[in-house]
């Protein structure tokens, strides 16, 4: 995997899953990254350019996005150990929840709306997105199901933005 093969356009979701599974055959480019922590998301910028940003990302259990979306970027997500739970909301029903393993990997434009957390204490995944992240959607789910969305920088780490909606 060298950058350099990156073209040097936009990529679609598709090509970005192409781009995080051939680096989870690059340990070598990630794995001296590797660490956790309860507190706060370990996350590592892996590479940046005009078209493409990517990224390492390790959870514990603990570990929780809250809902966001990417505002203009498409995305893919690749796990590389332990497993993530993706989970969609659902407007006045049960919100979808699926467990994504090592070796597996999802994608999706920017009309996707979720929400990571960490489905085990040592979950490691690669992240890439198109055009790089700028600013994202960040959304809080009140008791009564109303749902606001906040713009926020790529920089500020993503958390619930009221503990109390993280269960
Ligand atoms: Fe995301």
């Amino acid at each position: 995997m060298t950058w350099d093969t990156l073209p040097a356009r936009a990529l679609d979701k598709r090509e970005l899953r192409d781009v995080v599974a051939r680096l989870a055959e690059a340990p070598e480019v990630w794995r001296p990254h590797v660490a956790f922590s309860d507190e706060q998301r370990h996350y590592v910028s892996l590479y940046r350019d005009e078209y493409v940003d990517v990224w390492l990302l390790c959870w514990t259990r603990r570990n929780d996005t809250g809902w966001h979306d990417h505002d203009i970027s498409s995305g893919a997500v690749q796990v590389v150990q332990g497993a993530l739970a993706e989970h969609n909301p659902r407007i006045g029903g049960d919100h979808l929840v699926r467990i994504v393993r090592d070796g597996l990997s999802f994608c999706f434009g920017p009309e996707h709306i979720h929400r990571l957390t960490g489905a085990t204490n040592d979950a490691v995944s690669i992240h890439a997105y198109s055009p790089p992240l700028w600013r994202l959607g960040q959304y809080d789910i009140s008791g009564d199901g109303l749902m606001r969305r906040m713009s926020v920088s790529y920089a500020d780490e993503l958390r619930p933005v009221t503990p109390s909606t993280a269960a």
